[in-house]
C-alpha cells in the first residue's frame, strides 16, 4: 500500500510531458506537445499532451488519461506499479505502509530474488558476449540457428558455462546462497561428490552448459530462465527455473514484455509454443507474438493476453497429435471471449523452422493467407476425421456445439451457428436448440449451486437461451451494462451511488468516504479493473477544490470511466431497488416529513454494503460446501473440521447480515 501523501506527492512532482517523453518523442506545438500515438498505428501525430492540465489525449484512438494512466497503459502494469515507476524517476521514496512483519519479510525476499535474477541475467549475457567459451560455443550456436545480433540482444539471450561458475561468481559478488537456491539458479546436488559425509551437499549451476533465455514479467524484470542444451539428443532439451515465490510457470507468457506494445497496436497476438518460435518470428518482422512455453495455456495466461487484445491467432505445427492436444485448451479462450484464429503450418514445421525457410515478406504473407477462423478450422478438422461414419458425425456436431455454447457474446455465437450450419449441413434451428440446451443446463447448474433466493443474473435476462433465435434481441445491443452476476450487480449499485452522491454528507462523513472505508475495512476487492479505477480516481480527487462526484466522473478523461458514469447516472440503469421512486412514495405518507436525499442515503449506503457482503458470504459458503464434500469423499478429517468451522462462521455472518438487511428494509 502506497500512502496517500506519497501518491499526492508523486502527482504533484511528476511532469507528464517528461514522463511520456521517456517513452516517445514529443514536439511542442502551442500550449501542447504532440507525437505519434503509442497505442495505435499512425504516421502523423494525433496524440497530445497538455502540461497545464496534466493529461494526454489521442484524437485518433480516444485513449486519454493522466500521467499514471499513461504508464499503466504503456507498461500494462498496475496502478501501484505505475506510481512506483514514476516515483523512481523523481527519486521519491515510497514507504509502503500497513505491512505486517511477515509481509515485509516476504517483500524483502521477493526483492532479493529479483535482484539475484537481474544480476544473473547480466552475467549470462557477459558470458555469451565476452568470454571465449561463450563466444565459441554459445554465441556460435545461436548464430548457427540463424539469429541476428540485434535479436539476440533484444531477448537478452545468454550463456551458462560448463562449470559451476555462476555459483562462485554470485558468491563473490556478495549474493547469498539461499537466494541462489530459491531462484533456482542453483540446485543442491543429491549426492556428495567424494562420499565424505562431513562435507555438505554442494550447490550446482542448474543451467550449466546451456544457452539462456531469460523470462521476463510484463514490466521487464527477469523472473525466471530457460536453458537449452547445445547437444543433440540430450534427454532434457530445455531446463526451466522451478516455481518460486516470484515465479509460477502458469502465470507468465514468454515474449510478452517485448511484444506488448505491438499486440496493443495491432490488436492481435500470435500464440506459439516455444521460445525459439517467438524469437524467430520477431526476427522475421512479426513482433506481436508470445509463447506458452510448451505447457498448455492456463486461465491466468489467457487473462493476461485479454488485457491487451481480444484477438489471438494460434500457430500449430501440422502433426495431428499436436492439433488434437491443443484443441482441448481452446474452449477456455473462447469462454474468455477471445476471437481465435488458427494458422496450420505444414507438417513437421514449427514457426521457427518455417520463418527461416522463407523471407520475412513471404512469411508474413503466409500467415495472412492461411489464417482461418477457429470454429471453422475445428469443424473441418473433426469432420475429416469422422468421414462418413454417422455416429462419429454426431459426435463432431456435439463437440462443435459445446465450443460455440461457451462463447459469451451472443452475436458471435449467431455467426458461428450460421457458419457451422453450412459446413455440417444441419439446420440453424437445430444447432441453436442444442446450444440453448447446453447454456440452459449450465445456467441451471449455476443457479442450483447458489442459494434459492439468488436472483437471476441480469445478463441472462436479456439473453435467456429460449430467446436465442437467429434474430438478435435489440435489448442486448442497446444496453451496455450487463452485470454478469449478483456480485457485479452489487458492486455496480455501490459505484452508482458513489458517482451520483459521492460528495453528499451522511453521518459524520461523505458517501464516498463511507464507501471507501467500508470496502477497505472489509477487505473487499472489486476485481474488475474499471471499477477499481473508479474507486481510486474518487480517492485521488475527492479533496480537489470544488469536487462534485457526478461532474467529475461524467467528464472524466478516461472514456471508459465517463461512459460508464453517464450510463449509471441516466435512468436507463436503475439498479438499487430501495432507491426506486415508487419505493419512496409508497413508504412516505403525505403528512410525514419528506425525507431529504441525505436521510435516504444514510439508509441506502449501508444497505448496499451489507448486500455486497452478503453476496460474498454466500459465494464463500458455496465454495466451502464443495470443499467439504471433497474432503469428506477423501476422508480428510482435519480439513473437514476446519471447513465446518468456517462454514459455521460464515452462516453466522450470513444470519447477521440478513438481519441487518431485514431491519433496514422493514424499518
Ligand atoms: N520445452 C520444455 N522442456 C523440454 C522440451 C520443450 O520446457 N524438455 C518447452 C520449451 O518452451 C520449448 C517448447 O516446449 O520451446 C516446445 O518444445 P519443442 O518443440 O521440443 O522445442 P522447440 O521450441 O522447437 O525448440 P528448439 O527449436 O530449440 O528445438
Ligand atoms: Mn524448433
Amino acid at each position: 500500500m502506497i500512502p496517500r501523501e506519497t501518491i499526492d506527492r508523486i502527482f504533484a512532482t511528476a511532469k507528464i510531458e517528461d514522463v511520456i517523453g521517456d517513452y516517445m518523442s514529443l514536439r511542442r506545438r502551442g500550449a501542447n506537445l504532440w507525437g505519434n500515438c503509442p497505442f495505435h498505428d499512425e504516421k502523423t501525430p494525433s496524440f497530445s499532451v497538455s502540461p497545464a492540465k496534466g493529461i494526454y489525449k489521442c484524437f485518433g484512438c480516444g485513449k486519454a488519461g493522466n500521467v499514471v494512466n499513461f504508464v499503466m497503459e504503456y507498461e500494462q502494469c498496475s496502478y501501484a506499479d505505475a506510481l512506483r515507476q514514476i516515483a523512481k524517476k523523481y527519486h521519491i521514496e515510497i514507504k509502503e505502509k500497513e505491512m505486517t512483519e511477515e509481509e515485509q519479510q516476504q517483500e524483502n525476499e521477493r526483492e532479493s530474488l529479483f535482484k539475484v535474477n537481474e544480476w544473473a541475467n547480466t552475467w549470462f549475457q557477459q558470458q555469451l558476449w565476452e568470454t571465449e567459451e561463450g563466444k565459441n560455443i554459445g554465441l556460435a550456436y545461436l548464430v548457427q540457428r540463424g539469429l541476428r545480433e540485434d535479436i539476440i540482444r533484444k531477448f537478452q539471450l545468454g550463456y551458462s558455462p560448463n562449470k559451476n561458475s555462476l555459483f562462485y561468481a554470485a558468491k563473490k559478488a556478495g549474493y547469498q546462497e539461499e537466494f541462489l537456491i530459491k531462484t533456482g539458479l542453483c540446485g543442491i546436488s543429491q549426492y556428495n561428490d567424494n562420499a565424505d559425509d562431513d562435507k555438505p551437499a554442494r550447490p550446482f549451476d542448474r543451467f550449466r552448459d546451456r544457452v539462456i533465455f531469460p523470462i521476463f514479467t510484463v514490466s521487464g524484470k527477469a523472473v525466471a530462465f530457460a536453458g537449452r542444451t547445445l547437444k543433440k539428443d540430450h534427454p532434457s532439451k530445455y531446463v526451466n527455473s522451478p516455481d518460486s515465490i516470484i515465479y509460477s510457470k502458469q502465470n507468465e507468457l514468454y515474449g510478452l514484455f517485448q511484444a506488448k506494445q505491438h499486440i496493443a497496436k495491432q490488436q492481435m497476438c500470435y500464440l506459439v509454443e516455444g521460445q525459439m518460435d517467438v524469437i524467430s518470428m520477431v526476427q522475421a518482422g512479426v513482433e506481436n507474438v508470445v509463447a506458452s512455453g510448451g505447457t498448455s495455456l492456463t486461465n491466468r495466461q489467457v487473462r493476461l493476453l485479454h488485457r491487451l487484445t481480444e484477438n489471438v491467432t494460434i500457430l500449430y505445427d501440422g502433426d495431428p497429435a499436436g492439433i488434437h492436444a491443443a484443441l482441448r485448451g481452446i474452449d477456455m479462450m473462447l469462454e474468455e471471449g477471445l476471437n481465435i484464429k488458427v494458422v496450420l503450418l505444414p507438417d513437421g514445421e514449427d514457426p521457427d523452422s518455417l520463418s527461416r525457410k522463407m523471407n520475412a515478406v513471404d512469411f508474413q504473407k503466409f500467415l495472412q493467407d492461411n489464417r482461418q477462423d477457429f470454429i471453422h478450422f475445428k469443424t473441418n478438422l473433426l469432420l475429416k476425421d469422422a468421414g462418413n461414419d454417422p455416429v462419429k458425425r454426431i459426435g463432431v456436431i456435439k463437440n462443435i456445439v459445446q465450443s460455440i455454447a461457451v462463447i459469451p457474446d451472443i452475436i458471435a455465437r449467431q455467426v458461428y451457428v450460421k457458419d457451422c450450419s453450412n459446413i455440417l449441413e444441419i439446420k440453424e434451428a437445430a444447432l441453436l436448440k442444442e446450444i440453448n440446451k447446453i447454456r440452459r443446463e449450465k445456467y441451471d447448474k449455476s443457479k442450483t449451486s447458489a442459494t434459492p433466493d439468488t436472483e437471476k443474473p441480469a445478463a441472462e435476462t436479456t439473453e435467456t437461451p429460449q430467446q436465442e433465435t437467429t434474430v438478435v434481441p435489440t435489448e442486448s445491443t442497446t444496453r451496455t451494462i450487463q452485470p454478469k452476476d449478483n456480485l457485479e450487480k452489487n458492486i455496480l449499485n455501490i459505484i452508482q451511488v458513489l458517482i451520483k452522491y459521492g460528495n453528499f454528507s451522511i453521518y459524520d462523513t461523505t458517501v464516498g468516504q463511507y464507501i471507501l472505508e467500508e470496502i477497505q475495512n472489509n477487505g473487499i476487492t472489486f476485481e474488475n479493473p474499471l471499477y477499481e479505477k473508479i474507486l481510486q480516481e474518487y480517492a485521488l480527487h475527492k479533496d480537489d477544490e470544488g469536487f462534485v462526484s457526478e461532474t467529475f466522473f461524467k467528464f472524466h478523461t478516461n472514456s471508459y470511466i465517463s461512459s460508464l458514469a453517464i450510463e449509471l447516472i441516466s435512468d436507463k440503469y436503475e439498479l438499487s431497488k430501495i432507491f426506486g421512486k415508487q419505493n419512496i412514495s409508497e413508504n412516505v405518507r403525505v403528512e410525514e416529513k419528506i425525507p431529504t436525499d441525505a436521510d435516504r442515503l444514510e439508509q441506502l449506503v449501508p444497505q448496499l454494503i451489507y448486500e455486497l457482503q452478503l453476496t460474498i458470504v454466500k459465494e464463500k459458503l458455496i465454495f466451502v460446501k464443495y470443499a467439504l464434500k471433497h474432503a469428506q469423499e477423501n476422508h480428510k478429517e482435519d480439513e473437514m473440521i476446519d471447513l465446518l468451522k468456517q462454514s459455521m462462521q460464515l452462516k453466522e455472518l450470513e444470519k447477521q447480515l440478513c438481519k441487518l438487511l431485514g431491519n433496514r428494509i422493514g424499518g
